[in-house]
């Protein structure tokens, strides 16, 4: 680490304590913000962080709905997103008024709602899911017909597995889809002994290809189970620090140098100190909004 990096990261931890924060951090977060946090984890796993944290404040260095997700479970703590234009394009891909729509169309079905979206469309959504849980929210309804938002290929994936009506919403992850199969079998030539494991945003053509399809959180304790020494990673490449940091015996080979969230990529440790000094900017969902999507969430966690 450079001297400049070893000051930043004293200056934020001493900050930290005296503002009673917690920093948590999603798997795709550079190196550096990793290394950091109180936690690193999946989008599953940082809304239970959230929701069961003594702290104060909530410095969030991931995107824009997983900040709002803390702020819905935890309204009276500070959550801090330290850029404010980090958010998730999928997530852009539906507004509470479309969705409001789709449903008119579909009185009959039951709105599952990817986290990746704004707190307004979980409003709008009777539960919530994440990539590790999608298949067993699906499965635990009381509901034969669904209509899944925004990620078609999540959504996909949890038709291939469950015998429900399921219609789809045409979001899509700009990271993800740039992972093609091609990637996958050049890379299984190579290393001809490794695993797969693909995140289930991934096209369905790049999941055929996989020995496992796995959140991100699911792909770092898959890690140390499986015996193959090598493993191939269809995600995010922010995730390959972790894993390396964790499995330090594995090699890690990321499917793609294009898998990358630029958004993700925009908190910086300089971003995380200015945002603890300046207690902002400040993620906060409306009160009205909150309640609607906090029973979306709720589901979901219980
Ligand atoms: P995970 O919940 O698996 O970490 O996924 C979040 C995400 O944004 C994937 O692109
Ligand atoms: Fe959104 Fe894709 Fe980035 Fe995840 S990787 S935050 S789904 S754009």
């Amino acid at each position: 680490m450079e001297n400049r990096d070893v000051k930043l990261v004293e200056e934020i931890l001493s900050l930290k304590r005296e503002r009673n924060a917690v920093i948590l951090a999603h798997n795709y977060q550079l190196g550096e913000v990793q290394d950091i946090a109180d936690f690193v984890g999946d989008s599953l796993e940082l809304s239970q962080d959230a929701a069961k944290t003594k702290a104060e404040v909530i410095v969030f260095c991931g995107v824009q709905f997983m900040a709002e997700t803390a702020s819905i479970l935890c309204p009276d703590k500070v959550v801090l997103l330290p850029d404010i234009h980090a958010g998730c394009p999928m997530a852009d891909m539906i507004t509470a008024e479309s969705l409001r729509e789709r449903k008119r169309e579909l009185p009959d079905a039951t709105v599952v709602c990817y986290v990746n979206s704004s707190a307004e469309v979980k409003a709008e959504s009777d539960v919530c899911c994440t990539s590790a849980n999608a298949v067993k929210v699906v499965e635990s309804l009381d509901a034969e017909e669904i209509l899944f938002v925004p990620d078609q290929y999540l959504g996909h994936y949890v038709s291939t597995k469950s015998d429900k009506k399921i219609s789809l919403w045409p979001g899509f992850c700009p990271t993800h889809i740039r992972i093609q199969p091609q990637d996958i079998i050049k890379l299984k030539k190579e290393y001809t002994q490794a695993k797969v494991v693909v995140h289930p945003e991934c096209r369905p053509e790049v999941i055929a290809l996989a020995d496992e399809v796995l959140s991100t959180g699911g792909m770092c304790r898959f890690a140390p189970k499986t015996e193959a020494k090598e493993i191939i990673v269809g995600t995010e490449m922010g995730i390959i620090h972790r894993l390396r940091k964790e499995n330090p015996g594995k090699r890690f080979i990321s499917v793609s140098e294009q898998a990358i969230c630029p958004t993700m990529k925009l908190i910086t440790l300089e971003s995380i100190l200015c945002s603890l000094e300046e207690m902002a900017p400040e993620v906060k969902v409306p009160e009205d909004i909150r309640l609607r999507a906090k029973a979306a969430v709720d589901k979901m966690l219980n």
